[in-house]
């Protein structure tokens, strides 16, 4: 057992971060101040390979694994959480519904084009009257001839303002309950979607969580992926992946506020001496690390796991339980160590303590991640 990053890993952990403190860290302040994704961003992270990196060099992925995909959105989310979101949703959601569900024709006509197009993808599932309960939705598509007519409306749908394409998911047949949900790819500019609001929002300020309202939107049946029936399964496997990303996330959120909080300590003098000569902050800052390295070492098992196409379902929900939790705790600490200053808008660790919570709550809450645990444990037999 090899508990250390190859060295491919450790060149392309690098690249990721010399990328993200170029392109990313000198936007994220602003980004989250005026509540937008920088509009230029998204072509940066495909020229720089940020948006493919998982998927086959077939349909032009980077030819990569979950373990790199799981170290870029680490990186990206050590400075700033909206970008990784924005990565994560469109690499883990989006990209994998087509991979795992699309004919070779879908994957020419919609996969390429979010691996090495520049377009970008999104999920929507979920709606203002289903969220956990994501099999208790009321978007539907009637079919009309070749076309399905679809009606209904979606909300959070993360990057929908700038997205191409959307992987939509409806009801074909309500009797069904979770078999009567089928997944269509749809690209986003089809007459009669209109995405609304960018929902203001406690974190994640810079990323795009929007309503998106589909009217009489015709799509075709070439559209509908897997089959009629079979948009739960597809859903559900999105989001075993998905968890990973949001793991790699929450970890990247951790070790970036504990990285500033002891950049802190090591210069802010009190009572004659700097904050880190204090045993209390020395104990902090141990007890912390070692909270984030056992997230990490989750997080990269699930990742290494899901590269080795073993069963992972689990692993990613026990990494995004662990290492949302350690978000949420250490960037709390973080703003603690850095006293006033940790609570003043000018520091980042403001910031990154608003970012983590969402990660308990998105992609399914900590209390989902605990019923899709103990599922596997299989409790009652
Ligand atoms: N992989 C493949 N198939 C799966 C699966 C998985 N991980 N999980 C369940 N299934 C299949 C089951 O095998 C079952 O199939 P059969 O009937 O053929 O046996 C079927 O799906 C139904 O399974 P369950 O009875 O377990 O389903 P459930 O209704 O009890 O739901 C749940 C289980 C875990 C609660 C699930 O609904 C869930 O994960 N909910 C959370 C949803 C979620 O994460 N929402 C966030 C949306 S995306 C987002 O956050 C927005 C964004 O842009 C960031």
């Amino acid at each position: 057992m090899n508990f250390n990053l190859t060295e491919k890993q450790l060149a392309l952990q690098e690249k990721f971060r010399a990328f993200a403190a170029a392109e990313v860290e000198p936007l994220a302040a602003k980004m989250d101040e005026e509540e937008t994704f920088d509009p230029g961003l998204p072509k940066k992270l495909h020229d720089h390979g940020l948006m493919n990196i998982p998927y086959s060099e077939e349909y032009g992925g980077a030819g990569g694994d979950y373990v790199d995909y799981a170290l870029a959105v680490e990186e990206l989310a050590k400075v700033d959480a909206s970008t990784a979101i924005t990565v994560s949703v469109h690499t883990s959601l989006a990209c994998s519904c087509i991979d795992n569900f699309g004919t070779p024709e879908q994957k020419e006509k919609f996969l390429r084009p979010l691996l090495e197009g520049g377009k970008t993808g999104c999920f929507g599932l979920t709606e203002p009257g289903a969220g956990s309960d994501a099999a208790g939705q009321q978007t539907e598509a009637v079919p009309d001839g070749d076309n399905y007519i679809i009606n209904g409306s979606k909300i959070y749908t993360t990057n929908a303002e700038f997205a191409d394409t959307v992987i939509l998911f409806t009801m074909t047949d309500k009797s069904q309950g979770t078999k009567g949900i089928s997944a269509f790819v749809v690209p986003i500019d089809t007459p009669g979607i209109e995405v609304g609001m960018n929902i203001p929002r406690m974190g994640i300020r810079g990323a795009s969580n929007c309503e998106v309202f589909y009217k009489d939107v015709v799509v075709p049946k070439d559209n509908l992926l897997g089959g009629e029936g079979k948009g739960f399964k597809c859903a559900m496997m999105a989001l075993d992946a998905g968890r990973i990303g949001v793991a790699a996330q929450a970890l990247g959120i951790a070790q970036g506020s504990l990285d500033l909080a002891i950049a802190y300590v090591k210069e802010r003098e009190q009572f004659g001496k700097p904050i880190a000569a204090f045993q209390n902050t020395q104990f902090k800052v141990a007890d912390l690390q070692t909270q984030i390295d056992a997230a990490r070492l989750l997080v990269y098992r699930a990742a290494a796991a899901k590269s080795a196409h073993e069963p992972y379902g689990q692993y990613a929900a026990m990494a995004k339980l662990f290492a949302s939790q350690t978000a949420s705790d250490v960037t709390r600490e973080a703003v603690q160590m850095l006293g006033g200053y940790g609570y003043a808008r000018k520091y980042t660790v403001e910031r990154m303590m608003r970012d983590a919570k969402i990660t308990e709550i998105y992609e399914g809450t900590s209390e989902i991640m605990k019923m899709v645990i103990s599922g596997y444990m299989k409790l009652l037999g």
